[in-house]
């Protein structure tokens, strides 16, 4: 047998990039636009701070806060000159997200507000009149803040109906242009920071686990309506789930260590991942819910409905790996680790702390091919940097290829692993406002813009080296890095 040296990409895979509505369309008022959670939250290193307290009120406070994705990077007007810039990189693939509070401003609607509408149709089609597959995310990181409000957010089954309208109004609309699906962003990420996923702070008093659970039944019921509702509307698209993936490392070979980073990698990892891919709750949550007297209210009908509609694949974020050891103390925490891992020796970091392991994507793809073996696919990988705009208006960001190379290299070798890869979409192909700091400097674009962190800037768009580099790699479908 013959192994190639190349990485021999498919011929049809779907290279590309990635964002989310919140982050980068602004005009958070415009076009009949109803105010949603990240709308609440404010612009700078405070954002980690408020994302973990329980004494968020939801409000806005302009005496206190700045709020970047207000502005954002202007894609609500600026989409045409962006989609020309992905084009020209040779993109198959845009994925990107709708924002809820356009299509229902408050959530609670009945029919769909037509403008919001209207504007996701000129933005399909102007993907689609470059050839560019639009990927979309249903919910990335945001809700109508009218549903926090109102129902404390996922921790009511309301919000499964409010949904289950929302996706059929999504379906039916854009059936002839949307093929490629995904349910909720990074699902699994609430477990730590429910105010993005699930729209809500853990209470001092409360104790965490039972409303964070509860709150995921509703999302894994509401992903299973929509998987249904999408294969009935749209019979040849594919709905993927999406999860943010960090292999687990124990820090040594002590049984006890390796133990503790089984059952965190499987907390993590998979417990969101076996519920929408097998479409079951699996046997060590069940243990986990009895041990921490975890009490579900699961209606009739749902789990059969969780079982007969599992998503056609597996979409997967990957920045960093993680470390673990059971007695650990807070010293031993990496700075910018967002699990609090152990810092890994071996690991250097990103300009936020962020470790950077590209044999870990190897892993990962690895490890979900293995227990799934469904297709995968890589819906977010990049370095946020600080860039410098050079006196010639040059932006050299060789750290970023050489992350991106790496990555590819990564995903290459697990192909010829046997992994079934459906597609790569490099996070923040174009600059926008980080979701865990709200800083317009944490850059991850192949496109700059000047916007800063103090709200400055004209939003004039410049290629950066990487740009260049990433054109590239797609017109030779990975064969070059
Ligand atoms: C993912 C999110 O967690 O990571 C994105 O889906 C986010 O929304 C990205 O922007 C990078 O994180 P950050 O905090 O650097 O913007």
């Amino acid at each position: 047998m013959t192994i190639s040296n190349s990485f021999q990409f498919p011929k049809n895979f779907l290279w590309g990039g990635a964002t989310a509505a919140n982050q980068l369309e602004g005009a958070y008022k415009e076009g009949g636009k109803g105010l949603s959670t990240p709308d609440v939250l404010p612009g700078g290193k405070v954002r980690l701070k408020v994302l973990n307290d329980p004494g968020f009120d939801f409000k806005l406070n302009h005496e206190k806060y700045t709020y970047p994705n207000h502005d954002a990077i202007d894609f609500y007007h600026r989409y045409k000159e962006d989609i020309a810039l992905f084009a020209e990189m040779g993109f198959k693939a845009y994925r990107m997200s709708i924002a809820w509070t356009r299509i229902f401003p408050t959530g609670e609607e009945l029919t769909p507000n037509e403008e919001g509408l209207a504007f996701y149709d000129r933005v399909f089609d102007e993907l689609l009149k470059h050839g560019i597959e639009p990927v979309v995310t249903i919910s990335h990181y945001e809700m109508p803040l009218h549903l926090v409000k109102e129902y404390g957010g996922w921790r009511s089954r309301k919000l499964v109906t409010f949904f289950e309208r929302y996706a059929d109004a999504l379906f039916n609309r854009y059936k002839n242009k949307v093929k490629y699906w995904m349910t909720f962003n990074e699902i699994n990420s609430s477990l730590h920071m429910p105010i993005l996923g699930l729209g809500f702070a853990i209470q001092e008093e409360e104790d965490h686990y039972q409303p964070t659970f509860q709150s995921y039944h509703h999302q894994f019921v509401a992903s299973a309506m929509a998987v249904k509702k999408c294969h009935e509307i749209i019979p040849d698209a594919q709905i993927g789930c999406m999860i943010v993936y960090l292999p687990t490392y124990s820090v040594d070979c002590n049984p006890e260590n390796v133990m503790y980073a089984l059952q965190e990698e499987r907390l993590f990892n998979y417990y969101c991942g076996d519920v929408q891919v097998r479409g079951e709750y699996p046997a060590f949550i069940k243990r986990y819910f009895q041990e921490h007297n975890i009490k579900l209210d699961i209606q009739e009908g749902d789990l059969e409905l969780l079982k007969e509609n599992p998503v056609d694949y597996i979409g997967l974020s990957y920045y960093m790996s993680r470390t673990e050891k059971k007695d650990k103390s807070p010293e031993e925490v990496g700075q910018g680790n967002i699990l609090g891992g152990i810092k890994n020796a071996f690991l250097k970091t990103s300009d936020w702390g962020w470790e950077i392991d590209p044999l870990g994507l190897r892993i990962s793809l690895n490890q979900l091919y293995d227990r799934y073996h469904k297709p995968l696919f890589v819906v977010e990988n990049g370095l946020g940097a600080y860039d410098k705009v050079e006196e010639n208006g040059s932006i050299n960001d060789d750290y970023r290829i050489d992350y991106l190379r790496e990555h590819i290299k990564a995903m290459g070798e697990a192909i010829k692993d046997g992994v079934n890869l459906m597609g790569y979409t490099s996070w923040g192909c174009i600059d926008l406002v980080s979701a865990s700091t709200g800083e317009m400097s944490k850059r991850y674009g192949l496109i700059y813009v000047d916007k800063h962190d103090d709200g400055r800037g004209t939003l004039e768009r410049k290629k950066k080296k990487s740009f260049y580099w990433y054109k590239n790699v797609i017109a030779t479908n990975g064969d070059q890095l």
